[in-house]
């Protein structure tokens, strides 16, 4: 245990020195919050859940439902997101999922942005309204898309994230049948680059498959 209080009002990245050596405190970004988060379920990546982002219309002062809460990894980029005066609530049916949960988004120091449930929003729907979005990671969120529009605001969004093509064209599917407006669908793939002088090329591996992004808007 490292007593760190004196440095609380000090300027980020100054030399600390303990047990003879030098340490420096920086604030984590949000790529060191995922980084750090304790894995249960399979999470959403970085690429994607920034994605998610855009196409769901997620930023400062939305109003959020999430399902499901998973490992809590899309549940922090959203509750970064959202800033202090924007809200998240984090649905899951498996109270173990809602436990690592909780404990990766307070571990990222974003608890109060967030409200965990324990339902399943298969069976009983969303039980929030007036939200500008619903993002679902689920393994059926066609079976949640009408409780997730009924939950929406005129003008808010559902996004969701598949892994699969099958799963994909069903959400796509519902999304069109339950009339929502702008659908989509995109897929990130996100390739690092080996950057040396007068050598800079593709990195030779990638992360070849995660999944699926899709979304649309309800409009009245
Ligand atoms: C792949 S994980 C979500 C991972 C999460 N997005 C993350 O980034 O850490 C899927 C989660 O959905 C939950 N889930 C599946 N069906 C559900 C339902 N009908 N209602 C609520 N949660 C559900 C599962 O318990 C699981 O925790």
């Amino acid at each position: 245990m490292v007593d760190l209080s004196s440095e609380i009002g000090q300027r980020p990245g100054r030399p600390i020195a303990w047990s003879g050596q030098t340490y420096r405190l920086i604030r984590p970004s949000l790529a060191d919050l995922l980084g750090s988060v304790r894995r249960g379920a399979q999470i959403v990546t970085a690429k994607d859940a920034v994605h998610l982002l855009a196409i769901a219309g997620v930023g400062p002062g939305a109003t959020v439902a999430e399902a499901g809460a998973g490992s809590g990894a899309l549940t922090i980029t959203l509750a970064y997101a959202v800033g202090p005066s924007g809200h998240v609530t984090s649905y899951d049916r498996r109270p173990e999922f809602l436990e690592g949960a909780r404990a990766n988004v307070e571990r990222a120091g974003l608890s109060e942005r967030v409200t965990f449930r324990e339902r399943d929003v298969v069976r009983e729907g969303l039980d929030v309204e007036e939200l500008s979005s619903v993002v679902l990671d689920l393994a059926e969120p066609w079976e949640v898309l009408a409780s997730a529009r009924a939950a929406l605001r005129p003008g808010g969004y559902a996004g969701t994230y598949t892994p699969t093509y099958n799963q994909l064209e069903r959400t796509v599917r519902a999304f069109r049948s339950l009339g929502f407006d702008d659908v989509r669908a995109v897929e990130v793939l996100e390739r690092g680059l080996h950057v040396g002088e007068g050598g800079t090329r593709p990195e030779f591996e990638m992360l070849g498959h995660t999944g699926f992004l899709a979304a649309g808007r309800k409009v009245e």
